[in-house]
Formats: structure tokens, C-alpha cells, sequence
């Protein structure tokens, strides 16, 4: 298999058409078997469920060629489970998690040839979602749906890769106390498009967002989990059921108790507690786990020791340890790499 000529080195986290999609449809209550396909465009209904009342939930994982040459993804369990979990929140059929995993194998397989070289520092980015597909006009769940699965070569979320990150408390709620923050719904990104946007406008990387009952509680960023170092080296991260349950977050829990036997607290973390934090990061699928050197509240700074020019020391560790494990260098913890090819 020969790859395709990308500057692989030089990607930015973008879409790039590939060869090839999966797609399954949902109709009379029952998933049809699938198949792979080229087109990459989807013609709807004008008043299918997903233009009309936001039906509609996605995934994100990665593929990576590891040292030895080997073509692996990580957990991909874990999303199809998640994934189901979004399906049933929102009224949806779930696509059986066996056959989630299998479409995924299949699509990065048959687009081998852009799935980045190791050492490249990019990854593939594989995006599983499902719609509905059929008209509806009074406010109800479509009965048809579409699942497919396309992927992207990627490089670093943030621009400038590992430098860390200045971002801002947000004054907007991206989750309701009760509704749908702990999914993977489109409807989430939306509410968090405005906010976004004028962070971004004011010279911040993100937001931080707080818990929407209290606004006392730190919650997550628009597309990371938070992990923060104490001063004695404990990794305390944010429990919330308003936040999305980060499948990296869940790894570095393990990774940080069981690879760096570090004492961990998944806890409620007060915004008034972050300015004793020794280093802070996000983590999730896109950013790995990308630093934080300052958050501003509402003028006031809060400057993490770790600074402005590296990754703190206990993140790095973390950061190697995790990607050390997704890229094949370290031996992983039994059913976390899906070999593909
Ligand atoms: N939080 C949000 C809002 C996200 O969009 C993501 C990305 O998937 C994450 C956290 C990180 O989750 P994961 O580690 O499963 O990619
Ligand atoms: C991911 O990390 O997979 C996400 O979906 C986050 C998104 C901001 C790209």
C-alpha cells in the first residue's frame, strides 16, 4: 500500500476528502448491513430530523501507525458504547456496538494509505455520527437514520502543538444542569459555536466553562476534559454528570494510578482551588492532552507554576506515558489497542 503525498508533518486539524465512508441505514426498525462507499456527499429530505430539531450525535477516535509498522486504533469500545448512550438520550436507535467497531476497522482499513506515518506527529481521525434522515415536522424523534463513519488525517488541535494554552472562564453555559452535556450530541457544539467564537476574538485558545447550576465548579473546555497536578503530584480532574465522559481522561486515570502509581481524585473541583494547582491540561481525542499556562477570570489571572513555555513535568509524563501506550512503545493495559492492519 503506498501513502498518500501529504505534508504529513504540517497538518493542521482540518478535513482532507479520503478515498472512502461506511454507511448504514436504519429503516423499519432494523439497521441494514452497511457497505462502503465513495460518495461523500449525503442528499436528504429538506425537513429530515436532523436539519429540523438537531438529530443527530457523533464520535471522534484516532488511528496511528505504530513503531513497528502495525495500523491500530485506541479503545474503540469505548466510543461505540458512548455512542450508544448519545443514541438513546436523543431518541435514537443505537448501532450495535459490535458492528461500530467492526465499520471502523473497515473504513480505516481500505483508507490505509492516509493514515500517517509514524513520527510524523499526525494521527488519522476517524468520525462515526448518525442523523435522522426521515421528514418530520411536529417536534419527534425521526423514525429512519443514517450511521456513517468517515476519516481525516490530522495534526494538532491547537496551533502551535505543545506550547500551553491561555484561556478564559466563559460567562456562557455549554450544558444544562439535567440535559445533555454528559453526550456527544451536534446540539452541544452548537450552544458553544457564539462562545467560541468571541473567545477566540479576545486572544483565547478556549473557554472554561463552569458548572450551569452554581458557576462555581469547573466543568470542561468546548472539547476537552480538564486534568490538574497538585503541588505534592495528585491528579484531580472534575466529576460532573454535565460534562462529556472523556475516554482519554478515563485512560490517563488509569495510566496516572497504575503506570505512575500517583494518587487520583475525580472529584467536584471549585474554580476558587485552581490558582493552588501546580500544571493544568485538556484532554480528550483531538487535543491529547494540550497545557494550560493561564486562565483569566473576568480580569483576574491565574498563572499555573508550570508557565508559559513547556508542559509541566507530571503532564509530560502523562502525555508520553499515554501516547507512549497509543503508539505502541509501552505495552498497553489488555483490550486498549484494536490492531487493524
Ligand atoms: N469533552 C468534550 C466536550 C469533547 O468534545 C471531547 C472530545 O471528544 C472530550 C471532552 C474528550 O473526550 P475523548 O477523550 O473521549 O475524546
Ligand atoms: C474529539 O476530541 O474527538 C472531539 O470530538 C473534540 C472536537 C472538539 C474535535
Amino acid at each position: 500500500m503506498e501513502k498518500k503525498q501529504l505534508d504529513w508533518s504540517n497538518l493542521g486539524f482540518g478535513y482532507i476528502q479520503t478515498d472512502v465512508r461506511f454507511v448504514s441505514n436504519y429503516k423499519d426498525g432494523a439497521w441494514d448491513d452497511g457497505a462502503i462507499v465513495t460518495d461523500a456527499n449525503i442528499v436528504l429530505n429538506e425537513c429530515a430530523g436532523v436539519f429540523q430539531y438537531a438529530q443527530t450525535i457523533f464520535e471522534g477516535l484516532k488511528a496511528y501507525t505504530t513503531e513497528d509498522g502495525h495500523i491500530v486504533c485506541f479503545r474503540p469500545d469505548l466510543n461505540a458504547s458512548r455512542m450508544a448512550d448519545s443514541a438513546r438520550r436523543l431518541e435514537m436507535p443505537a448501532f450495535p456496538e459490535d458492528r461500530f467497531v467492526d465499520a471502523v476497522v473497515q473504513v480505516v482499513r481500505e483508507n490505509a494509505a492516509y493514515v500517517p506515518p509514524f513520527g510524523s506527529g499526525a494521527t488519522l481521525y476517524i468520525r462515526p455520527y448518525m442523523m435522522g434522515t426521515n421528514p418530520v415536522i411536529g417536534v419527534k424523534p425521526a423514525d429512519e437514520y443514517m450511521f456513517r463513519i468517515f476519516v481525516t488525517p490530522v495534526g494538532p488541535y491547537f496551533k502551535g502543538g505543545a506550547k500551553p494554552l491561555t484561556i478564559k472562564v466563559s460567562d456562557f453555559d455549554r450544558a444544562a444542569p439535567n440535559g445533555t452535556g454528559h453526550i456527544k450530541a451536534g446540539l452541544n457544539y452548537a450552544m458553544s459555536l457564539h462562545a467560541i467564537v468571541t473567545a477566540h476574538e479576545e486572544g483565547y485558545a478556549e473557554n472554561m466553562y463552569l458548572d450551569p447550576r452554581t458557576r462555581t465548579k469547573v466543568e470542561e473546555t468546548g472539547g476537552a476534559n480538564f486534568i490538574f497536578i497538585t503541588k505534592d503530584n495528585r491528579l484531580v480532574t472534575p466529576k460532573s454528570n454535565s460534562i462529556l465522559p472523556s475516554i482519554t481522561r478515563r485512560s490517563l486515570v488509569y495510566v496516572a494510578k497504575h503506570y505512575l502509581d500517583m494518587e487520583v481524585e475525580e472529584r467536584e473541583v471549585l474554580l476558587e482551588e485552581v490558582k493552588d494547582f501546580a500544571e493544568c491540561g485538556l484532554c480528550g481525542t483531538a487535543a491529547v492532552i494540550s497545557p494550560v499556562g493561564k486562565i483569566v477570570d473576568h480580569g483576574s489571572e491565574i498563572c499555573l507554576p508550570s508557565g508559559m513555555d513547556e508542559m509541566g513535568p507530571v503532564t509530560k509524563k502523562l502525555y508520553d506515558t499515554l501516547t507512549g501506550i497509543q503508539m505502541g512503545r509501552m505495552e498497553a493495559p489488555e483490550g486498549w489497542i484494536k490492531t487493524i492492519l
